[in-house]
This record gives structure tokens, sequence and C-alpha cells, in this order.
């Protein structure tokens, strides 16, 4: 692709949207983000893009992308909450499910070329037998996030068969990093992290026990690059491939934040998954992807953002800076 080709981002203020969203204009692309900010922030989004507050969900997104002409739209607006979507799975529906077939109608009427999807790995499977699980371990959704992932794919596939507008689905593990939201529902480094910075024992639901793949941010950026060119109508496991206890983070989290306390055992929530890694040796081969971050430096660099926000917020509070 050359230089200054126009891309769009859905979710582009979230998490990991602002951070792919400084991968592309680093990259060279001239990026456009849609975000109805109900999760992201604006001050995460990089004043070099182009930005319309609009919801997926709003009959505007077409005139959106009428005007921008992207010729591929990295899809990461989402409710992105497993539990608040167990709480109000008509909201996450609205916006994963009917916000996913809006985007995709206006994107196959305008001629886009592909959609690179952020989906989820760490949960589409449920508990699979076998882990790590690659990516033809079929798809048991235990949570409405999860399914309205699953249906969000199967539309995809859909509007490629019908339409041809080309996608790649990238399923991720658990994302992690900075810019995540200690205050946030999601997030277990960034939550633990934020509390113990403050001098509070974080909760831990269940026992600790249950198994992750964690994978850090810029990781993430690399497979929605890599899919720009390759991947077409594939789907991708991105993850580290080890499972990692909650039990585990919380004590190296320990040590990066030299909080020592014992963290409070809270019972287990429904629809949690109990254990999970991600084969990800199709995206190896195909997009020539593989994690780079390890476990340990990834954690540091979560820390030292969450320490840095922390002591601004105070500053903030104390002396009424400006943010
Ligand atoms: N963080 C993870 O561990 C993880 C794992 C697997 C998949 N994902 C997926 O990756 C994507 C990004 O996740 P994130 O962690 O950055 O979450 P996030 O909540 O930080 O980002 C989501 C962004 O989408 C925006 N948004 C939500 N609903 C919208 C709507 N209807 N219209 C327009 N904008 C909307 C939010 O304001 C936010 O900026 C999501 O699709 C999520 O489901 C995340």
């Amino acid at each position: 692709m050359a230089e200054s080709t126009k891309v769009l981002v859905t979710g582009g203020a979230g998490f990991i949207g602002s951070h792919l969203v400084n991968g592309l204009l680093e990259s060279g692309y001239s990026v456009a983000v849609v975000d109805d900010l109900s999760s992201g922030q604006l001050r995460n989004l990089n004043h070099q893009a182009t930005f319309y507050h609009c919801a997926i969900n709003d009959p505007k997104v077409l005139q959106i992308i009428q005007r921008e002409g992207p010729e591929i739209i990295f899809h990461l607006a989402a409710q992105s909450s497993v539990r608040q979507s167990t709480l109000d799975p008509v909201a996450d529906a609205d916006s994963n499910v009917l916000g996913t077939i809006r985007l995709l109608s206006a994107a196959a009427a305008e001629g886009v070329d592909k959609i690179v999807f952020s989906s989820t790995g760490g949960a589409i499977y449920g508990n699979p037998d076998t882990i790590p699980c690659d990516e033809d371990t079929p798809p048991n959704p235990i949570t409405p996030y999860a399914l309205s992932k699953y249906v969000s794919e199967l539309y995809l596939d859909l509007y490629r068969r019908t339409y041809g507008l080309e996608y790649t689905i990238l399923r991720y593990a658990n994302v992690y990093g900075p810019g995540q939201d200690p205050n946030g529902e999601a997030g277990v480094i960034a939550i633990f992290a934020g509390m113990m910075l403050r001098g509070r024992s974080p909760n831990i639901y269940g026992d600790g026990r249950q198994e992750r793949d964690f994978v850090y941010v810029s990781d993430v950026v690399e497979a929605n690059l890599a899919a720009v060119y390759r991947g077409d109508g594939r789907t991708y496991n991105i993850g580290s491939g080890e499972p990692v206890t909650i039990n585990q983070i919380h004590s190296q989290l320990q040590e990066c934040t030299e909080f020592y306390q014992d963290p409070v055992y809270r019972p287990r929530r429904a629809g949690e998954v109990l254990k999970i890694a991600l084969d990800s040796t199709r995206a190896a081969k195909d997009l020539s992807w593989e994690p780079k971050v390890s476990l340990e430096e990834g954690l540091r660099h979560a820390v030292d953002y969450v320490r840095a926000n922390s002591v601004r917020r105070s500053a903030r509070a104390r002396f009424g800076a400006n943010p």
C-alpha cells in the first residue's frame, strides 16, 4: 500500500485504538477515527487523526465513510466489557452486533476494500478442552460479549461472500499496556496496578488460579498493520500462547509496585473463562507475526504508565492544574 492510504479506525479513542492510530500515522497512513467516547477518551487520540464523534450504530457513519473514502477500516469500536455485557446484553448487541452490521453495510456500499476486525480469542472459545487452542477450536461463547463478537465474525464472512468486502479477523488474547484505564471494567493488569499504587489490595474473583494469555498492546498494533497486506478472508489468534494465572500476575505486580499486601479473594463471577491460552502459529506463518514484548517487560511499562498518570492526577487535584 502506498503512503497516505486513507484508513478509518472505529474505536480509535480507546485503549488499543489510540495505539493503533499512532502506529498507522507513524507508518504514513492518513487516519480518520469514529468513536462515540462511551469508554474512550479524546485526550488519548493523536491530533493528526481526523476525529468524528459518532456511534457506529448511527446512520451518519455512511456519510463519514463517503466523505473520508477509506480503503481499509480497522473496526475496534465495541462495548468492550464482558461484565457489562452480562448486565445489559441488549446494549451490548446494539453496539457490537447492530453497529457492526451498519458499518459493514456502509463499507460495502462505498467500496471499502477491507475490514480488519478486532475480535476476542480470550472469550470466543469459552473453556476449550485443550490449551493453547488454535483457530479450528469451535467457538463456544459463554457471555453476550463473546457471542456478539462471534456473530460479527459471521456477518463479516457473509458480507465477503455476498458483496466482496474483504476481511481479516484478529482474535486477541487479554491485551494490556499503557493507556488502559485503571478505573475501568476490564483490564485486570491496569486495575490491579492502579489499586496497588494507591496502597489498596485488589480483589481477585475466584481462587486466582484461572489462567489467561496476555499480549502487549504494541504487538497487537503490529498484527493489525500486518493484516493490511495479508490474511484475506482468514481468522488469526493473537496471543502469547503462555497461560498465566491471575495469582501470578498479582505477585509479579507486587514486585513492580512494591506493594506486598495479600489480595482480597471474592466469589467467582458468572461467565468467567477459567483457562485460556491462544496458539498463534497461523499468524506466525501467514502474517509473520510473533509477540515481541515479554510479560515482565510489558508489566513494567504498564505500571510505569499508571504511576505517571496517578502522579499527574493527584497534582491536578492538589493544584488545580489543567489536564
Ligand atoms: N482489551 C482487550 O483485552 C481485548 C481483547 C480482545 C478483543 N478486544 C477488542 O478490541 C477492541 C478495542 O478494545 P479496547 O480494550 O481498546 O476497548 P476500549 O473500550 O478502550 O475501546 C473501545 C472504543 O470504542 C468506542 N465505542 C464503543 N462503542 C462504540 C460505538 N457503538 N460507536 C463508536 N464507538 C464506540 C469507545 O468509546 C472506545 O473508544 C474492542 O472491539 C474489544 O472488544 C479487546
